[in-house]
């Protein structure tokens, strides 16, 4: 048995923040973002909507794309570095918003990387258990957790909000839709390098002043060149091993969707693959990073574009903190 996208749906917030907005707040400019990022403009969620909300959305709008109910959903799996709350997971306040009480919820912490693994455990609950509709979302608000001031701007500008879900459901039988397959990794020696510290409620106590007056504990902290120099090694290299573990090579791939985190660090994955850029969606420069909604989100718009049509060849591709990174190939 073989798992497939049903269905698909994005939700991104009305609001546009462009690089010359940010530049108002702090030390930046729109030549610097766009010649180092690709960026253009990102979405901002309005003060007191969170993660789940934006989820809905997304999820709504896949489960009408399904052709199915809301109430057939029998599974949750929702990829956010942005959590409504610390606990419990960003799932269990998407369910009720859902009416979907009783039906199983799981976050899953994998940053960037979230909706690829998120993809490889939807497909193995779909073929060991009774599932048929499993809402696979990844949903992120980083707006409300920026540091809109020079020491953050390295982060701050590289970031939006937005949610992109699927539905995952048996394939039909005989079809050749369906994902074929999937590579994992995680390196967590690098865990420091890319985190946000001001959760460490197992470590240190949250009364500890001097530990959140610290620039760097209060606010997502990134070592943004080390991060690039091991994506672009990482991606192109993980592409490579889930297209042999199927004997596909580069040139079967009818699209390339990789995780929008910089435009020229997918510039440097496809020059190293040697794939053709017509071949490749690229959507950071309307959306900024969204982190876990970067890929649905892209395969979303190339769905619905034309870029990609039915029982084509897909790779989805992905790097973030932890480290952690992988990659699934499907037939849409
Ligand atoms: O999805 C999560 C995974 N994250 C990533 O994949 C991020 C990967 N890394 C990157 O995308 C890049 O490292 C950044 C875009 C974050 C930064 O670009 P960079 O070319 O690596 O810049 P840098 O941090 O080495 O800084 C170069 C200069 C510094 O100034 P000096 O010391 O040379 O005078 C920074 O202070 O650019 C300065 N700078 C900025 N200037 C204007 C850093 N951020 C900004 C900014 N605007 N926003």
């Amino acid at each position: 048995m073989k798992s497939y996208i049903k269905g698909m749906g994005t939700y991104v917030p009305d609001r546009i923040v462009t690089n010359d907005d940010l530049a108002k707040r702090f030390d930046t400019s729109d030549e610097w973002i766009r010649q180092r990022t690709g960026i253009e403009e990102r979405r901002y969620a309005e003060e007191g909507i969170g993660t789940s909300d934006l989820a809905k959305e997304a999820a709504v709008r896949a489960a009408a794309d399904a052709g199915i109910e809301i109430e057939q959903i029998d599974f949750i799996i929702l990829g956010t570095l942005s959590p409504d709350h610390h606990f419990p997971g960003t799932a269990c306040y998407l369910q009720p918003k859902l009416e979907l009480a009783g039906v199983p919820c799981l976050d899953i912490r994998q940053q960037c990387t979230g909706w690829v693994y998120g993809m490889t455990l939807a497909d193995s609950l779909i073929k060991t258990g009774p599932y048929q509709n499993i809402l696979l979302v990844g949903s992120e608000v980083h707006s409300h957790a920026l540091h809109f001031d020079d020491a953050g701007r390295d982060v701050t500008v590289i970031f939006g909000d937005g949610a992109g879900a699927a539905i995952v459901s048996p394939a039909p039988e005989g079809s050749e839709r369906g994902v074929l397959a999937h590579a994992l990794h995680a390196d967590g020696r690098h865990a420091d390098r890319l985190c946000y510290r001001l959760f460490d409620i197992s470590r240190i106590p949250l009364a500890d002043a001097e530990y959140l007056e610290s620039v760097e504990n209060a606010w997502p902290y990134m070592e943004g060149r080390h991060v690039f120099k091991e994506a672009v090694v990482r991606m192109p290299e993980v592409v490579r091993e889930v297209l042999a573990s199927t004997g596909h090579t580069i040139d079967d791939i009818d699209l390339l969707v990789p995780h929008q985190a910089n435009l020229r660090i997918n510039e440097y994955v496809v020059s190293s693959l040697g794939i053709a850029p017509e071949k490749v969606i690229n959507n950071i420069q309307r959306f900024g990073n969204t982190t876990a909604a970067s890929i649905p989100i892209a395969l979303d718009e190339a769905r619905r574009n034309g870029q990609v049509s039915q029982g084509d060849l897909v790779c989805l591709v992905a790097f973030g903190a932890g480290f952690t990174w992988g990659a699934v190939t499907l037939r849409l």
